[in-house]
């Protein structure tokens, strides 16, 4: 049977190759791997493939689906937790199988949470060009003693409960909000609303998933709720911020520092090379003026391990699939 992979990399290749001769079903998929993002005007690549395997900017809405399943596509396959990209009530009138990987290695997204602060509170993407100029100055590289700092996690599922643990083993106060608190989370910090959170907390940083309810969590009025200097770090996903409030809490010197890994409009960006072009995105582009906002394109998830994981549990979802058994990591409307 073949697989249409979309969003195909090199380091995709590799990994769902590796693991499917491990796991020796190999021979029982033909993996098509293409560079292109799935949306309607890519959708006929997956022409005679019974499934799909698809990555966070592939688009997966009603009239994706429907076209795939003209096609005879009958299962997606997804490569990252977050399903929001999935119109899941359309593939489920569709009839279609669709799976993600819920949990592979949180601890990768939150060491590189961990990364994103540490870099920008000491400034260390500044002093590396600037040592390498000969330019020994400390002036403009002042930071903050982590230690005894007050870090807010908004949503404690696996990631944020994993952020949350190095930040306490760094001698943090931890704060954290979900409507539904993992249980671990009680012997690492204290659990507030979303108010008193951003009230107190000196870095504030996303762990919630993306849905209706989520989105632009963080807007002119939470930003404006927020400690004067604070930073605001976002490992999740984009539309969880609103990049225009953004941008003006910064212009006003009231948010201090902003740290994303992820963007509202990345999929016209992110895992693409566009160093040769003009980037249209004005929002993006005024983001990377300031000194005090570091981006990185979407690599939190992106360690060995981490993708060793992604490529086993997808290879898992495709066999249970294929075997019409149940699947631990089906995704449904209901939740
Ligand atoms: P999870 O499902 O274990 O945890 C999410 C938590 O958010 C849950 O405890 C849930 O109750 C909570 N939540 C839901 N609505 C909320 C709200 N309004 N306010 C506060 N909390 C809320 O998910 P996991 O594995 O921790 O992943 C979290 C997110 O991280 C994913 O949804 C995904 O968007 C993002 N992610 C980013 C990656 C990257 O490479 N940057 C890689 C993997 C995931």
């Amino acid at each position: 049977m073949k697989v249409a992979v979309f969003s195909a990399r090199p380091y995709d290749r590799r990994f769902l190759d590796e693991a499917s001769q491990r796991d020796g079903t190999g021979r029982a998929w033909e993996f098509l791997y293409f560079d292109a993002a799935l949306d309607v005007h890519t959708a006929a690549l997956a022409q005679g493939c019974a499934a799909v395997c698809v990555f966070v900017n592939d688009r997966l809405d009603a009239p994706v689906l429907h076209a795939l399943h003209a096609l005879g596509v009958r299962a997606v396959l997804l490569r990252c937790a977050g399903f929001n990209n999935v119109d899941v009530a359309a593939a489920e009138q569709l009839g279609l199988f669709v799976a993600r990987v819920p949990a592979y290695s949180p601890e990768a997204v939150a060491e590189h949470t961990l990364a994103l602060v540490m870099t920008l509170n000491r400034h260390t993407h500044r002093a590396y060009n600037r040592v390498r100029e000969g330019n020994f100055m400390l002036d403009g590289l002042l930071g903050r003693t982590l230690h005894g700092r007050t870090v807010g996690i908004v949503g404690t599922g696996k990631i944020g409960l994993a952020t949350a643990r190095i930040f306490k083993g760094m001698g943090c106060t931890v704060l954290g909000h979900d409507p539904y608190p993992a249980p671990g989370f009680e012997g690492v910090g204290e659990s507030v609303t979303l108010d008193v959170l951003l009230a107190r907390a000196d870095i504030v940083s996303l762990h919630c998933p993306l849905t209706p309810d989520t989105h632009h969590l963080i807007n002119a009025g939470s930003l404006a709720r927020m400690k004067p200097g604070a930073m605001l770090v976002n490992t999740s996903r984009g539309g969880l911020v609103d990049t225009q409030a953004v941008i003006q809490a910064l212009k006003s010197r009231h948010l201090g520092h902003l740290a994303i890994d992820v963007y509202e409009q990345e999929s016209a960006l992110f895992f693409q090379d566009r160093s040769g072009e003009i980037i249209d995105d004005d929002a993006f582009q005024r983001l990377m003026t300031f000194p005090n906002v570091l981006v990185t394109g979407h690599q939190g998830f992106f360690t060995m391990e981490a993708l060793q994981e992604i490529s086993a549990i997808t290879l898992g979802n495709l066999n249970d699939f294929a075997a019409g058994r149940a699947c631990p990591n089906r995704v449904t409307a209901a939740g």
